[in-house]
């Protein structure tokens, strides 16, 4: 915490532009922790803001409802296949910790009493809150709480960039999935498997190999665990499609979106789950199936004003066909990127890069300066314009969806030139 004694203080934002209190502008090439879309000051999102604040800003979802949840909700299950009901929390780690007691209560509902444990990928994100932090284990992040937390049956994750010795890339897929097989078909205590879809993205920015998802679904069905697919970070056209569960060929039972939902205005996350997760809720009322679980916030008709505008406006500018076309621009940088001394690998889906950075190419050693690599790319990319942030030894490109080409362009050569002079303090 030492070095951030004091923080640059951002007073607007306009596009991709933030601007802190000196009038400097940066790119953010961050999408204000992954969640913007449209850029900042996005005068539809605004007015919707606005408009529904004038109406009803806050009621409650004990016994009651609003019309904007309402329609997001059918809104959410129509572009999401298979998925029936929706419930709402106000970030990311909260539709996770639902998402898994969804999956715990439902088998005790149904009569499994003992059907409880959660499995889970190595290096997985799903949030900072205990139960969240216990699925989605990441050692340097949670390791002081490791007494506190539920434990987890974790299976690796195929990274073509550091693939253990002795295997090919395609033959350390079929051992994870092998070990997922083996112990999903011995052990009937799972109750979930739960896992991001498409992507981990805070564990490194791993993307799966092809049909590496479409596989862990069918195991899960054919040993009867419940898929649950965290697209928080993933969903909403990061890597590329609406719902990134389709594109993966995988059938969730549960499924939790955040970030981009309201378009990175205002701070709401959804859980929707199957017909058959959530008629296991309904029984009368002394049977006790019903979930013991809601928010102050839950279903703020502000937030699910802009979510609506948001999903409108994904329509109007038909934005995953753009999100398609524009994140080619990556492509034309690899060469580049590849060649800069630091760089070991870069991994690209979407709207996603990760540049992992390595001191020996030969050896992928990953880099390790005495100060924190977040800080000397926060200061260098300042220097050059550009707000960017690192997880690990991994620089995180992770623009506003619908940036344009030309920002696009100039956010890599930014980045380009910022890696350049960050390497020289390594
Ligand atoms: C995949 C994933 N799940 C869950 C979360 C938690 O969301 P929130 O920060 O809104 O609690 C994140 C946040 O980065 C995430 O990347």
């Amino acid at each position: 915490m030492k070095e951030w004694q004091s923080f640059d203080e951002i007073v607007r934002a306009k596009g991709m532009w933030l601007i802190d209190s000196n009038g400097y502008k940066m790119v953010d090439a961050v999408a204000s922790m992954w969640c913007n879309v449209w850029g900042h000051s996005k005068q539809e999102l605004v007015r919707a803001i606005a408009t529904q604040s004038k109406k009803l800003q806050h009621s409650s979802m004990f016994n009651l409802t609003n019309e904007p949840a309402e329609r997001l909700a059918d809104k959410l299950v129509g572009i999401s296949p298979g998925m029936y009901k929706v419930f709402y929390s106000d970030n990311g780690s909260s539709a996770m910790e639902i998402s898994f007691k969804l999956a715990i209560q439902y088998w005790d509902n149904i009569g499994e009493k003992n059907k409880s444990k959660i499995a889970c990928l190595e290096n997985g994100y799903h949030g900072d809150t205990f139960g969240a932090m216990s699925v989605g284990y990441v050692p340097q992040f949670f390791g002081k709480f490791k007494k506190q937390l539920f434990s987890t049956i974790q299976f690796p994750v195929p990274n073509k960039y550091r693939i253990p010795k002795g295997y090919t890339y395609s033959d350390y897929q079929n051992y994870c999935l092998d070990k997922i097989e083996k112990q999903l078909s011995k052990d009937d205590k799972i109750a979930a498997f739960v896992m991001e879809s498409g992507a981990q993205v805070a564990g490194g920015v791993v993307i799966y190999p092809k049909y590496f998802q479409k596989k862990i679904s069918q195991i899960c069905k054919k040993y009867n665990v419940l898929l649950v697919l965290d697209e928080i970070a993933t969903g909403f056209g990061r890597l590329g499609s609406m719902v990134q569960y389709t594109e993966q060929k995988s059938i969730p039972d549960i499924v939790a979106y955040g970030k981009m939902l309201t378009g990175g205005y205002l701070t709401m996350a959804a859980t929707l789950a199957s017909k058959k997760i959530y008629d296991s809720f309904l029984g009368e009322f002394n049977d006790w199936k019903h979930l013991f679980h809601g928010h102050t916030y839950t279903g703020n008709p502000i937030a699910a004003a802009v979510a609506l505008e948001n999903l409108k406006l994904y329509q109007k500018y038909n934005l995953i066909k753009k999100i398609q076309k524009t994140s080619k621009v990556f492509e034309r940088y690899y060469e580049e990127i590849s060649k800069l001394e630091s760089v070991g690998d870069i991994r690209h889906k979407g709207m996603l890069m990760g540049i992992e950075l390595v001191t020996d190419k030969d050896k992928k050693t990953p880099i390790h300066p005495k100060k924190s690599i977040n800080k000397i790319f926060f200061e260098e990319g300042k220097k050059h314009g550009i707000y960017l942030r690192t997880l690990g030894n991994i620089v995180m490109l992770v623009p506003p969806l619908a940036i344009s080409e030309n920002d696009l362009n100039l956010l890599l050569n930014r980045t380009i030139k910022t890696i350049r002079s960050a390497q020289k303090l390594f």
